[in-house]
């Protein structure tokens, strides 16, 4: 067990080999490219954060900030599998929460494989709920379920409705998972709330 403290820093050009390595031992398919790390590490419209024990990096996430929205969007988290159930992951999603908060955003959403317990896992936790499903969304063809969560208690509405500021559409959504799907996800034409 490592016996130092886990630090949470912002990532710097310094870091992208490391980030690459740990890329490749964490995801089998649609991997970050070295060019995709290049460019959201001097991005400014990211929360991009890496997690490590002394000068190792053991976890990152990145999460981006979209223009005229309220939005954020978890575009990456990775814990390096050595260094599994130590609660990287969680403290990686609550500093980032906090730097997208502190940015004005209210919803953070996501997407996570349907068949990615672990992750689906991670984000119940934390109080993210299903909202919809994209189909085949992954190089593998797998389905995502999209999960949302408010971060900012004064922009939220209540629990049990999303609104997708994208569309400007209401969902009302059943909660809960069955067999990986969300349950009920259902339109509305007004504003439930
Ligand atoms: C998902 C992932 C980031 C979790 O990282 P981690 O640092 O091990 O997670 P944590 O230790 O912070 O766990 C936090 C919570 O997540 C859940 N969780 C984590 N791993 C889990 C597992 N294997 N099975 C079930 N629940 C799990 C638990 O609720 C856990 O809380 P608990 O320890 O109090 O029970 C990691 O497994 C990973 O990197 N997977 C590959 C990449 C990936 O799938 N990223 C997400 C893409 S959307």
């Amino acid at each position: 067990m490592n016996q130092l403290p886990l630090s949470i820093r912002p990532v710097s050009q310094e870091d992208l080999s490391a980030l690459l390595r740990l890329e490749n031992k964490c995801f089998t398919t649609d991997q970050l490219s070295r060019r995709s790390f290049r460019h959201w590490i001097q991005a400014e419209n990211c929360a991009f954060i890496v997690a490590e024990y002394g000068d190792v990096i053991v976890g990152y996430s990145l999460i981006i900030f979209f223009k005229g929205t309220t939005l954020a969007r978890l575009y990456s988290i990775a814990t390096d599998p050595d260094y599994r159930g130590r609660g990287i992951a969680r403290t990686l999603m609550e500093a980032g929460e906090q730097i997208s908060k502190d940015a004005g955003r209210v919803f953070l959403r996501l997407e996570v494989s349907v068949d990615n317990t672990a992750g689906i896992a991670l984000y119940e936790s934390m109080g993210y709920q299903p909202f919809g499903i994209y189909r085949h969304y992954y190089e593998n063809s797998d389905d995502a379920l999209r999960m949302q969560k408010c971060i900012r208690a004064a922009g939220c509405r209540k629990p049990g409705h999303s609104l997708d500021t994208a569309n400007n559409d209401f969902y009302l959504w059943a909660g809960g998972i069955d067999d990986g799907h969300a349950r009920a996800v259902k339109k509305l034409s007004t504003d439930p709330a």
